[in-house]
């Protein structure tokens, strides 16, 4: 079966085309100007006029289920990448989880049963390697053969997550040696426990001082050690939810030395900020992630903007990882277990539905990144960086037909209303956003048509990925 998408403007990372776009079966099989074809016999047919045809978002930093301080992330893979198929995003990177004491591929196993045949969209795994034993080390390779090949490790969390310097060099070595992308949680959680443990103790309990605790010191230092011992063991280095200016800054030095560091921020850094943290009762909490929102005074906000227009960041994601703050009936008041004493909030907050629309409106709608640069940072470098190109993350002949038709006129209002992520509020409520999806076509079949659901649980396949593809 064939579909004709005729008379929409093609936007890929470099082009912008007025072109129609056929689809047969599962993938793109012709692009070509407006009417010097006969493709539109036996398709159905998709008028775009006035509208972007775009390639499906990619988010590379989703969380569902993840264990986390004494309860779950709201969202299954089911709930999770359904809403992401609402908010334009028609594949995810999903972090499966090693924790003290397990075997990795046991971790890898639980993690592939809790997405097999729940998922709307198409989905990966990076692997979070908690506990770094001569065992992990090789279930690192074992993990290649499935298309794993992105290690998640943390220098925040102490006695949770947290790996020491020699853990991460260790796992950093065999990176170098198998190919695969060693991607860092570079906040100094040794120094954070500190701060946290002295404000505690001298009453300061609210959801702000959860940025207080973690100044962009403590974020920009431990970007700064794992960029200099990435570069000596020869891996890749991939620095996750970066907020701080500072931080970037490292990463964007290390990149003028030519080395193979990479960066990614989250709309959460880009919009949100102490204001949030401090809204009245314990509504700060919705906003307590790590690493921090940041102080709005400190241009932490503009300068991220300003790394993505330069390439010093190259993705935006959203480390969805959603909590519920009041009495949801399945997972309750998952918050609230931080209720005065903000070290026991969990971290996290929703976002894999939000981060097409408030990127495209703060990017090409207030002017910060062309319309060129909002494709490549949501969709073609993390496909790059990621080994799914060209399969993902553009539109080609024989690429993926993961489609977004877009309209640039329409508005949106965010909402938790309006929204379908498993969660009980929207960290960007209020705000209206123009430009709108139109539709979402994954894998060639249509998932969201005129604000109906069209898709299914299953639908979404499992990518085993190939090494990054991005080179500085
Ligand atoms: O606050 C966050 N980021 N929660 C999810 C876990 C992580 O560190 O990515
Ligand atoms: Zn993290
Ligand atoms: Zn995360």
């Amino acid at each position: 079966m064939t579909t004709l998408i005729k008379n929409g403007t093609v936007v890929t990372a470099t082009e912008i085309m007025d072109a129609d776009v056929l689809i047969d079966g599962e993938k793109v099989a012709g692009i070509a100007a407006p009417g010097s074809h006969s493709w539109e016999e036996g398709a159905e047919v998709i008028d775009a006029s006035g509208k972007y045809v775009l390639p499906g978002g990619i988010d590379v930093h989703t969380h569902m289920e993840l264990p986390f301080g004494g309860t779950f992330a709201s969202d299954d893979f089911e709930s999770g990448t359904r809403a992401a198929a609402w908010g334009g995003t028609t594949t995810i990177i999903d972090f499966a989880v090693q924790v003290f004491g397990e075997n990795v591929m046991d971790g890898y196993e639980t993690w592939m049963e809790k997405a097999e045949g729940n998922c709307a969209i198409d989905y990966g795994m990076h692997m979070i390697v908690g506990d770094v034993t001569d065992q992990a080390l090789k279930e690192m390779d074992m993990l290649m053969d499935e298309g794993v090949t992105s290690f998640k490790l943390f220098t925040a969390y102490p006695g949770v997550l947290y790996s020491d310097d020699g853990k991460i060099f260790r796992a950093m070595q065999k990176a170098a040696e198998n190919g695969s992308t060693i991607m860092m949680h570079a906040e100094n959680g040794i120094v954070i426990d500190v701060l946290r443990e002295q404000a505690l103790q001298r009453g300061e309990t609210d959801p702000i001082y959860h940025s207080i605790t973690r100044p962009p010191v403590t974020e920009a230092e431990a970007t700064h050690r794992v960029i200099a011992y990435a570069e000596l063991a020869g891996c890749p280095l991939y620095v996750v939810h970066m907020s701080a200016k500072e931080a970037v800054e490292e990463v964007a030095i290390a990149r003028n030395r030519g080395s193979n560091v990479f960066g990614e921020t989250c709309p959460q850094y880009l919009y949100l900020g102490w204001k949030n943290l401090s809204e009245p009762g314990f509504d700060g909490a919705k906003y307590v992630c790590s690493t921090p929102v940041r102080s709005e005074d400190q241009g932490h906000q503009e300068a991220l903007w300003r790394y993505l227009a330069t390439n010093d960041l190259q993705i935006v994601s959203t480390d969805h990882c959603p909590f519920c703050m009041g009495d949801h009936p399945v997972h309750g008041t998952q918050k609230r277990l931080g209720e005065g004493d903000f070290t026991k909030i969990p971290n996290g907050l929703p976002g894999v539905e939000d981060r097409m629309r408030m990127i495209y409106h703060g990017a090409v709608g207030e002017g910060r990144l062309s319309l060129n640069r909002f494709v490549e940072v949501t969709a073609t470098a993390p496909a790059k960086m990621f080994g799914l190109f060209p399969q993902k993350g553009t539109i080609a002949v024989g690429s993926d037909a993961d489609i977004l038709v877009w309209d640039p006129e329409e508005t949106h209002v965010m909402s938790v209303e309006s929204s379908h992520m498993d969660v009980d509020y929207n960290c960007y409520e209020g705000t209206e956003v123009k430009g709108e999806i139109d539709k979402v076509i994954a894998r060639g079949k249509v998932l969201i048509s005129d604000g109906e659901y069209h898709g299914e649980k299953g639908d979404g396949q499992y990518l085993k990925r190939g090494t990054c593809q991005l080179l500085i």
